[in-house]
C-alpha cells in the first residue's frame, strides 16, 4: 500500500487513481495524519500539492516520523515545498502564478544511482502540468536537480543517496503526459510495490468479508437505483449472500422512460437479485407538482424516498420477523443497510478541506440511516468509478448498464427548470429517450460521459404548416469528463444533432424548439439546477 497525504490540492484524488491504475493499492490520509496512527505498513509515501504556502503561518505540515520510516517519498508541488521546507531548501513566491503547460528538461546522471530512477527510460524532455504560486530557489543539501524548467531551475529534485524525490508538477494530470508513467515508476521501480490490487482478487476477499460481516443469518436491505453503482453493489451482495439481500427500487416518477420496467427485468430476471420495486411516482408527483425551487425539489424527493423506503423496509422486516416467528426461516432477521457509497464520497469526508468552497449541495439518500437501527454495509467504499465497472463486468453485469452515463437522485426534477407537472415530465421523457437513442444508434454513447436533455421554462415562437407555434424549448447537454468536477461540452457531429432536433421537434408535442448546450465546467455546472 502507499500512503498518500492529501494537504488539500484539488488533485489528490487522481494520484490515487493513478497508483491504483498501475494495480497499486493507494489510500489517502490527511496530512495531519501523525505516522504512528497510521494502521498498516506504507511501501512508499506521496504528499500531495495544496492551495497553502509552506511558510504561512497556519499552512498545514506533514509529521516529520515519515522522514523516518525509511521508505520511499515523492513530494508533488506542495509536496516538494514541503520536503525542502522539512530538509532547509528554500522556497519563495514567484512572481506570478505558474498555470499550464510546461517543459521540462530532464538532467540524468547516467550512473545508474537511485537518482534517475524517477524519470528512468522517460527522455530528455517531458510536457508536463504547472499549477503553482510558489517554487524552489535552492534546493535542500544533500539533493541533485533532476529536472528544470524555463521558470523553475529546481523543478524536480532527487536524493543523492536516500529514495526522497519531489517534483513541480502535477503527474496526476493527464495534461502531463506521461505523468502516470512517473507514478509508475515510483511505485513500482522505486516502492517495489506489488502489481495486486485487481477486482479479480477483489471480488473473491469482499465476498468473503460480506459473509464474515453478516454471518449465517441475518438478512440485509438496499436501495437501486438502475445506476452502476447501486447495481453493482447489489450483485455483489446477491453473490455473497443469496435471496439474504433484498433490493428496493423506489420509482418516483421522475426517472426516465421505462427505467422501472427495464431495471426490474435486468436486476430480477437476468441477474437474478431478489428485488422489491414500488411505485409510488403518484404521491412524489403530487408532492412535487408546482414546485420550481431546485433544492426544494431536492428536499421533497429526499424525503418522499426516506418514508417510502422505510414502510418498504418495515414490510421486508415484519415478513422476517413472521417467518422467524413461526420457525420457518434461516434467514434471519434484517439486520444491515447496503449503501453504494464510492471512495471519492469517502475521500470527501476524509480529505485536508483547503480553503475551496463547495460549489453546490447535492442532497441524496442522506438521512436514510437516522431512524432505521440497522448497521451500514458498503462494499464499494475502496472503489472509484471505473474500478465499479471493471467489478460489473465481472459480475457478469450487461455491458450497457455498466458503462451507463450517471444519472442524479432527483433525476428530471432537476431538469425540468419550470414548475413540476406530469405533462412536464412526460415531454423531457419522450425527447430525453429520443436524445439518448440517436446517441446510442450514431455509437458515440461511450465518447460521452453524460448526456441530457433539459425542458426549458420559456415559450419560443415557432412556425407549422401555415400556423404559428408557441412551445417549449429543450436544451441538449453532452459533456465529456473525467471526474465530474471540470467538464468540457461534446463537440457532436453535425448531422447528428440534426436528425436529434429534427426528431424531437416532429414526435414530441409541445416541442418546437432544440438549442445546445456549449458551455464548460466551470464556469457552468453539468446539471442545469
Ligand atoms: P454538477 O451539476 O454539479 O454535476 O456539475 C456533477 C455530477 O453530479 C450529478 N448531480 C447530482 N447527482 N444528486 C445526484 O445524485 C444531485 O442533486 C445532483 N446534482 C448534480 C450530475 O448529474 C453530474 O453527474
Amino acid at each position: 500500500t502507499v500512503l498518500i497525504l492529501d494537504f488539500g490540492s484539488q488533485y489528490s484524488h487522481l494520484i490515487t487513481r493513478r497508483c491504483r491504475e498501475h494495480n497499486v493499492y493507494a489510500e489517502l490520509m490527511p496530512c495531519t495524519t501523525q505516522i504512528k496512527d497510521v494502521n498498516f505498513k506504507p511501501k512508499g509515501v506521496i504528499l500531495s500539492g495544496s492551495p497553502y504556502s509552506v511558510y504561512d503561518k497556519d499552512s498545514p505540515h506533514v509529521d516529520p516520523a515519515v522522514f523516518d520510516l525509511g521508505v520511499p517519498i515523492l513530494g508533488i508541488c506542495y509536496g516538494l515545498q514541503e520536503i525542502a521546507w522539512n530538509l532547509k531548501g528554500e522556497v519563495t513566491k514567484c512572481d506570478h502564478r505558474e498555470y499550464g503547460f510546461a517543459e521540462v528538461t530532464i538532467n540524468k546522471l547516467g550512473d545508474g544511482s537511485s537518482v534517475d530512477a524517477l524519470f528512468e527510460g522517460l527522455g530528455d524532455e517531458m510536457q508536463v502540468w504547472m499549477s503553482h504560486g510558489d517554487q524552489l530557489s535552492a534546493p535542500p543539501p544533500d539533493f541533485h536537480v533532476i529536472g528544470h524548467t524555463n521558470t523553475a531551475p529546481y523543478a524536480a529534485l532527487a536524493h543523492n543517496t536516500k529514495p526522497i524525490y519531489g517534483i513541480q508538477f502535477h503527474p496526476e494530470v493527464t495534461h502531463s503526459l506521461r505523468g502516470k508513467e512517473v507514478i509508475g515508476r515510483f511505485v513500482l521501480n522505486i516502492c517495489k510495490c506489488r502489481k495486486n490490487w485487481t477486482m479479480e482478487e477483489f471480488i473473491g476477499k469482499e465476498i468473503a468479508r460480506i459473509r464474515e460481516i453478516c454471518g449465517p443469518r441475518g438478512r440485509v436491505i438496499g436501495a437501486v437505483s438502475g445506476g452502476v453503482d447501486s447495481t453493482v453493489a447489489a450483485k455483489l451482495m446477491h453473490e455473497a449472500i443469496g435471496d439474504r439481500f433484498h433490493a428496493i427500487m423506489v420509482d418516483n416518477g421522475v426517472l426516465r422512460l421505462n427505467e422501472a420496467k427495464q431495471v426490474n427485468e435486468m436486476l430480477n430476471k437476468d441477474l437474478g437479485v431478489n428485488l422489491t420495486v414500488v411505485d409510488a411516482s403518484s404521491l412524489f408527483l403530487s408532492r412535487l407538482e408546482g414546485i420550481e425551487d431546485p433544492e426544494q425539489k431536492r428536499k421533497i424527493i429526499g424525503n418522499t424516498f426516506i418514508n417510502v423506503f422505510e414502510e418498504e423496509a418495515a414490510k421486508i422486516e415484519a415478513a422476517a420477523d413472521e417467518e422467524e416467528r413461526q420457525g420457518a426461516a434461516a434467514k434471519g432477521r434484517v439486520e444491515w443497510l447496503l449503501q453504494g457509497t464510492l471512495y471519492p464520497d469517502v475521500i470527501e469526508s476524509i480529505s485536508f478541506k483547503g480553503p475551496s468552497a463547495t460549489i453546490k449541495t447535492h442532497h441524496n439518500v442522506g438521512g436514510l440511516l437516522k431512524d432505521m437501527k440497522l448497521k451500514l454495509i458498503e462494499p464499494l467504499r475502496e472503489l472509484f468509478k471505473d474500478e465499479v465497472r471493471a467489478l460489473g463486468r465481472l459480475l457478469s453485469i450487461p455491458a450497457p448498464l455498466v458503462q451507463r452515463h450517471p444519472f442524479p437522485g432527483p433525476g428530471l426534477a432537476i431538469r425540468i427548470l419550470g414548475p413540476i407537472t406530469r405533462d412536464q415530465v412526460k415531454i423531457l421523457q419522450q425527447a430525453d429517450s429520443i436524445y439518448i437513442e440517436e446517441i446510442r444508434k450514431a455509437g458515440l454513447y461511450d465518447e460521452i460521459a453524460q448526456a441530457f436533455a433539459v425542458l426549458l421554462p420559456v415559450k419560443a415562437v415557432g412556425v407549422m404548416g401555415d400556423q404559428r407555434t408557441y412551445e417549449q424549448v429543450i436544451a441538449l447537454r453532452a459533456v465529456q469528463s473525467e471526474d465530474f468536477m471540470t467538464a468540457d461540452w461534446y463537440v457532436f457531429p453535425a448531422e447528428v444533432l440534426r436528425r436529434i432536433s429534427s426528431r424531437i421537434t416532429n414526435e414530441v408535442a409541445g416541442i418546437n424548439r432544440v438549442t445546445y448546450d456549449i458551455s464548460s465546467k466551470p464556469p457552468a455546472t453539468v446539471e442545469w439546477l
